[in-house]
């Protein structure tokens, strides 16, 4: 069975293997712990049978106006189970109350984000592919 949580202290880095899927130079699963730790938010998809987690998703927030989601991601068998749909209404109900919350996807994933009630809009963005692990991180 799948339970969600907005707990990151139980996962070991060995329990968030097989994320960032195509990704170049993906963090690795203690950066990617750290990340989690260090959001506003993050919610978990976790395979109650193994503790193994399955799908996840940050968001950052000046929890006034703006939030902003970062990341979201199901690991690729466990794709099309309603997995990321859950996620990511439970980002927004937990968002409830700003005035506007904000993500970057291929086109290809608006309808996805359209059945949770988001428009689409021109997103801008700025990146630097040395830091794409997440080494040498800003302080
Ligand atoms: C996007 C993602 C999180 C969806 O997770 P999921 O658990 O498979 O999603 P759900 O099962 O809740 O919903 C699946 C729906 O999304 C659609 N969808 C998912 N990925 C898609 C893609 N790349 N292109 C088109 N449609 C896609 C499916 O066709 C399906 O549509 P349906 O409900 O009409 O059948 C997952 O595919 C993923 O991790 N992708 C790689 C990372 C990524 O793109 N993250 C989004 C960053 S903005």
């Amino acid at each position: 069975m799948i339970v969600y949580t907005d707990s990151t202290d139980k996962p070991r880095p060995d329990q968030l293997r097989g994320f960032f899927a195509g990704w170049p130079d993906p963090p690795s699963p203690q950066t990617h712990l750290d990340l989690l730790r260090a959001s506003d938010h993050a919610i978990l998809a976790i395979d109650d049978t193994t503790g193994h987690v399955v799908g996840f998703i940050t968001a950052i927030t000046d929890r006034l106006m703006f939030a902003y989601i970062p990341l979201l991601e199901v690991l690729p068998g466990h794709r099309g189970q309603g997995i990321g749909h859950e996620l990511t209404r439970r980002m927004i109900e937990k968002l409830k109350g700003l005035y506007s919350i904000d993500l970057i996807c291929d086109p290809e994933l608006k309808p996805f984000y359209e059945k949770l009630g988001m428009k689409a809009c021109v997103g801008m963005t700025l990146k630097d592919y040395r830091r794409q692990s997440g080494i040498g991180r800003h302080k």
